[in-house]
């Protein structure tokens, strides 16, 4: 049997991460969170004090850090230069810059061929889902099964609001504008833009809980292996 890609797209909120993993778990499949990798690179340029917002000097940083992904469902994992930053990755500073180091094309490149090692890699083990946002555009093209989650902004700014507790939950009308903020941005840059690929499939998770969406997602990889 042929390995199976599977690539899930779509906007922040949609359920993207917790539908990845239990998929991949359920089908015995390796995991890749690229928004991680990018979210890392990102962390790295915070931490070694060069602005987001002056793509020339992203560029010029952008193959220094040594970005690692560990792809067990179970338990993913993101180091940068061997420290493991999957906590501070998910930091505010770090949600509001991603968007700026993601949109430069060296960084793109960088991380769209780490991408595809991770893919090859996964090969011997059965296969990989990847989820991001260009993943079925760009990343893997020929994906086995190509899924684009999409949810109305609100229910999307209300799942979100939900994973932040305490001194970081921020109320769900301002977690929608920075929502719709990071979607446009990802949606209107140049290189790979957030993006239905059009042989993809699209799920509406407005309405469905996480576990209809799971189950339709391995439905659909179950029919085409
Ligand atoms: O998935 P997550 O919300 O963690 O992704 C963080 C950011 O990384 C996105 O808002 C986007 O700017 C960028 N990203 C990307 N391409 C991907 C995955 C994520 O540009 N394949």
């Amino acid at each position: 049997r042929d390995a199976v890609v599977v690539a899930i797209d779509g906007p922040s909120g949609t359920g993207k991460s917790s539908t990845s993993r239990a998929v991949a778990t359920e089908l015995g499949l390796r995991y890749l969170d690229t928004g991680a990798m990018y979210r890392a690179m990102t962390w790295w340029m915070l931490a070694n004090q060069i602005d987001p917002g002056d793509p020339v000097a992203v560029a010029t940083a952008s193959g220094k850090p040594v970005l690692l992904s560990g792809t067990d469902p179970l338990a993913p994992t993101i180091s940068v230069d061997g420290a493991d930053v999957s906590g501070p990755i998910r930091s505010e500073e770090v949600t509001a810059a991603v968007s700026a180091v993601s949109a430069v094309p060296e960084v793109r490149s960088r991380l769209v061929e780490l991408q595809r090692a991770a893919v090859a890699a996964a090969a011997s083990a059965g296969g990989i889902v990847v989820e991001g946002r260009d993943i079925g555009t760009t990343v893997v093209p020929d994906a086995t099964v190509k899924i684009y989650l999409n949810a109305s902004p609100e229910a999307r700014a209300a799942r979100r609001n939900g994973e932040l507790t305490g001194a970081r939950a921020v109320g769900v009308e301002a977690t929608r504008e920075a929502l719709v903020r990071r979607d446009a941005a990802d949606s209107g840059r140049k290189v790979s833009p957030l993006a239905k690929a059009e042989d993809a499939v699209e799920i509406d998770t407005t309405d469905l809980t996480l576990d209809q969406v799971i189950e339709a997602v391995v439905g659909l990889v179950e029919r085409r292996r």
